[in-house]
Order: structure tokens, then C-alpha cells, then sequence
């Protein structure tokens, strides 16, 4: 048996749209932040079935929808291993599933990082990137550690598609709080609301066309640990990709009231020069992001907003990594 473990991110600069459905290529480039005490633990083990893999998710047998995608993701294993046994995978996640806190992206890179080992491929962490992103394209940034880059590529067959460390955790230290305010699973998959917004939204080519500059500015801020300028191209990468989501057919109207009143807080410390941003995925969570040792005012803050679900305070985290098993 094999176990890997990795951790969700969040990107600061936004991914909402595909260039390819199939091969799941993105419409744009992202940058994410890699967390540390979230996590995903998978373990696999080969089985004997000649029937089909199987799939537990928190202790449970997974639903069949969830046993079809890991079936077609693990494909590509035995695709280019030749072995064609099938698996068992558990997983288990120490936070809330499909509920905007980018579980996907920490499962599947744990299961690409464990499947490659259980079916001794020993990918480079770029293969590693580009399987994941098979199964989840967030997933590609959870590989690495730290600081990531999500490259959209420009070729058909996505050999130019990859995420890469812009830079380490340590680079430039910072604490993200997340505030859940409701442990909901979504309604709508990322992957049919992308859809959605490329069809419907009068403002998706808008989004796609401005991110390629929020690129550049943050690649270069990260680079020279300019939190002023992160904090102003994250909050309007975030708000942008919420505006198509919100114009999109049917609507994807992910926040609620007490998403709305966290936002109105972090603005306003933002607005009295506090260094502190938010952002938000396809979920009513809001990630709040400061430099490390100021997590405490922002926290203090934090107590005015009644009702909160729960609390994570994190800091920068590791890629996916082995931890039992073959190395
Ligand atoms: O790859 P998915 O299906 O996890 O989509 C992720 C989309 C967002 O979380 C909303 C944005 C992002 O870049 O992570």
C-alpha cells in the first residue's frame, strides 16, 4: 500500500474556463498559494477484481459518479504503466468535501502522486502536474509547494500545459484564514459552471483577456514579496471571476450574507492600509490572506462577524509527497 498526502491551494490568480474540455486545458494562466494544515491522505493498493476499482472517500464507499471519475482518471495509469490491475483508493480529507475549499485539487494531486508510485512510473513533478490536472485542473498547482504557476499552454494536445514553483514556502511567509460560512457541499460542479459562464457570460472573454496581465503583475510580486500589489490583483482577479459567475446562465451565485459582511470587514481594513485581501472559489468561503504575524489583528477582527461555521488558520505548505510506501 502507498500513501500520499497533499494540501489544497487557492488561486490568487483565477482559473474559470477551459480551451479544452477533453483534456481539460484552461482558458487562462493561474497562480495559486499552496496551504499547509489542510490536507488530503490517500493510500492505494492494488486489488484483486476483475471488476472495477474502488473508491472510499471519509470512511465511505464513494458514489457512483465519484467511482466512474477515479476509474477514468486511473486509466491514464494503467494506460502508460501497461498494468492493467485494478485499485482500491481511500481518502480522507481533515476539512469539508466540495464545498469550495478546493478538496479536488488536494485529492487528485494526492492520487497522482500516490498512483504514480504504485504503478512505478516516476513522473517528473511537470508529468505529475499534467496527469492531475486530468482529474481536476486546480489539482496540477497542488503538486508544488509554496507559490505556483498554472500554465494555460497554447498546443492542442496540452504538452505545454503544466504548473510550475514560482517560488518557494518559505519566499515570502504568509497566514491565510479561512472562514467557512457554511459546510454545504456545491450545487453545481466547476466543471459544468465554466462551461456555463464561456457560453452565457457577456463578461468571460473580458476575464480571460485581463488575466494574462494579473499574471505578469503577480508572478512579478511574488518575486519581490510586494504584498500591496498581490493584495490588489488578487481581490480583483476574485472579484472578476465572481462577476462572470454571477452573469452566467443560469446564475452561480456562490456567497451568502455572511460571506457579503467578511468581504465588507477585509475591505475595509484594507481601505485603512491593513495589509490583508480575500479571496473566493465556487463556494461561500472566504480566504483571508496577510502577511505571517498579522493573522492575529485580522482574527481579532474576525469576532465581529457572528456565526462564523469554522475557522482554519494556515500558513504556506508542501507539495504532494510520499508518506508511506514507496518513495
Ligand atoms: O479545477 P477545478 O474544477 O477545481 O476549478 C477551480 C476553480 C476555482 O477554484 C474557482 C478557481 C481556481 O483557480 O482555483
Amino acid at each position: 500500500m502507498i500513501t500520499a498526502t497533499a494540501h489544497p491551494n487557492i488561486a490568487l490568480a483565477k482559473y474559470w474556463g477551459k480551451r479544452n474540455e477533453e483534456l481539460n486545458l484552461p482558458a487562462v494562466g493561474s497562480i495559486s498559494i499552496t496551504l499547509d494544515s489542510l490536507s488530503s491522505i490517500t493510500s492505494v493498493q492494488f486489488i484483486n477484481s476483475d471488476k472495477r476499482d474502488i473508491f472510499y472517500l471519509n470512511g465511505k464507499l464513494a458514489e457512483e459518479s465519484e467511482q466512474i471519475k477515479i476509474t477514468n482518471f486511473l486509466n491514464n495509469f494503467r494506460k502508460l504503466s501497461g498494468f492493467k490491475s485494478f485499485v482500491e483508493v481511500k481518502t480522507e480529507n481533515n476539512f469539508p468535501t466540495s464545498a469550495g475549499l478546493a478538496s479536488s485539487a488536494s485529492g487528485f494531486a494526492a492520487l497522482t502522486k500516490a498512483a504514480d508510485s504504485l504503478f512505478s512510473l516516476n513522473l517528473s513533478d511537470r508529468e505529475l502536474s499534467q496527469i492531475a490536472r486530468l482529474g481536476s485542473g486546480s489539482a496540477s498547482r497542488s503538486i508544488f509547494g509554496g507559490f505556483t504557476e498554472w500554465h494555460k499552454g497554447i498546443t492542442d494536445d496540452g504538452s505545454d500545459c503544466y504548473a510550475e514553483q514560482i517560488a518557494a514556502e518559505g519566499h515570502f511567509p504568509l497566514s491565510v484564514i479561512i472562514a467557512v460560512t457554511s459546510n454545504k457541499s456545491k450545487k453545481i460542479s466547476s466543471r459544468t459552471g465554466m462551461k456555463n459562464s464561456a457560453q452565457t457570460s457577456p463578461f468571460y472573454e473580458t476575464f480571460v483577456k485581463s488575466s494574462e496581465n494579473d499574471i505578469i503583475k503577480l508572478r512579478k510580486a511574488i518575486l519581490e514579496r510586494d504584498f500591496s500589489t498581490l493584495a490588489e490583483i488578487s481581490m480583483s482577479s476574485t472579484i472578476k471571476m465572481h462577476s462572470v459567475m454571477m452573469t452566467t446562465e443560469p446564475p452561480l451565485f456562490y456567497w451568502n450574507s455572511k460571506t457579503f459582511e467578511i468581504i465588507e470587514l477585509i475591505r475595509n481594513l484594507h481601505f485603512q492600509k491593513v495589509p490583508v485581501f480575500f479571496s473566493i472559489d465556487a463556494g461561500p468561503q472566504v480566504k483571508i490572506i496577510t502577511p505571517k504575524g498579522e493573522e492575529n489583528y485580522v482574527l481579532k477582527k474576525l469576532e465581529t462577524v457572528n456565526q462564523i461555521e469554522k475557522i482554519f488558520v494556515c500558513s504556506l505548505g508542501k507539495g504532494a509527497e510520499i508518506i508511506e510506501g514507496k518513495f
